[in-house]
């Protein structure tokens, strides 16, 4: 299927390994002009090595999405090099080092209130967009119980980043912008979470494979491709949509 993406304009922030660099790899092979970020200058610039073949130039420079006047300094240049923008995939999320109640503020900042500015900003180009779409990349943690201590606050801010998106997607639809959530279960990549992981809590690591329908993790590739494909106009009347990429992890029936 020609998914028609050929020339559409998109921000994919994160885009400097995992499930941000996956989706940023499948747009280019869509021939999409690009703009992405990470904090890590030297990870962003290999990988901005690995893209300089692509059709169009891409957009990237290192900074922090907590830094207010950073993101927005960064979102006028990246609409500037694009020259508009049709497809948003808001995907940064930190493997979390804070103690206590700081905890808390930081997953606030980075899994909720920068994904809501970055939509801010967004969303008078999107109006504009033949095409435009967003896509939120929250976490089956909102729903488990059952998961790490250390995610308690992971899952309760991705569950109001879903809750925030649905929201979203109903509102938006006048404007034909269409809002959805991808929600990975555990992912393994080189340098990620489950891959420190797996060398720390070798037993962990497996228990957590063994709660999927397949006994693995699932890669990055395996949630950047439907990212793409919702992000693609062959999605046109899919809005609102949770869509879980987890293997069957999530025990429950999803009516
Ligand atoms: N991997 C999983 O098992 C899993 C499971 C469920 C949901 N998810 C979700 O999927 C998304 C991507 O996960 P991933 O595993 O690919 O993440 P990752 O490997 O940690 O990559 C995150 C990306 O965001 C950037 N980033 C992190 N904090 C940032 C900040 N404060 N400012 C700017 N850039 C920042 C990182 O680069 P720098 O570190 O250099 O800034 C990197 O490019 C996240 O929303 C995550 O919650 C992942």
């Amino acid at each position: 299927m020609n998914l028609n993406m050929q020339g559409l304009k998109g921000i994919v922030t994160g885009g400097s390994r995992g499930i941000g660099r996956a989706v940023m790899e499948n747009f280019l092979a869509e021939d999409m002009k690009l703009a992405t970020c990470a904090r890590g200058k030297a990870a962003l610039d290999e990988a901005a090595n690995t893209w300089s073949s692509s059709t169009y130039p891409v957009f990237t420079k290192p900074f922090d999405v907590t830094d207010n006047s950073a993101y927005e300094a960064w979102f006028k240049e990246a609409i500037e090099h694009l020259g508009g923008l049709d497809v948003l995939v808001s995907n940064v999320s930190t493997l979390e080092s804070k103690e206590g109640i700081d905890r808390w503020k930081n997953r606030f900042e980075v899994d909720l209130m920068q994904h809501i500015k970055l939509t801010e900003l967004a969303l008078p180009y999107l109006k504009k967009s033949a095409s435009p779409s967003i896509v939120f990349v929250a976490s089956i943690a909102s729903v488990m119980i059952n998961n790490s201590p250390s995610e308690l606050e992971y899952g309760a801010i991705k569950a109001a980043l879903t809750s925030y998106a649905m929201k979203l997607a109903n509102q938006l639809g006048q404007f034909n912008i269409r809002v959805n959530v991808v929600s990975p279960g555990p992912i393994v990549h080189k340098n990620g979470h489950w891959d420190l992981m797996k060398n720390k809590q070798p037993e962990f690591y497996n228990k957590v494979a063994s709660l999927s329908a397949f006994n693995r993790l699932g890669s990055p590739e395996e949630v950047a491709n439907p990212i793409t494909f919702l992000s693609s106009p062959r999605a046109s009347h899919i809005t609102g949509t949770n869509l879980r990429v987890d293997g069957a992890t999530v025990k429950t029936v999803n009516f």
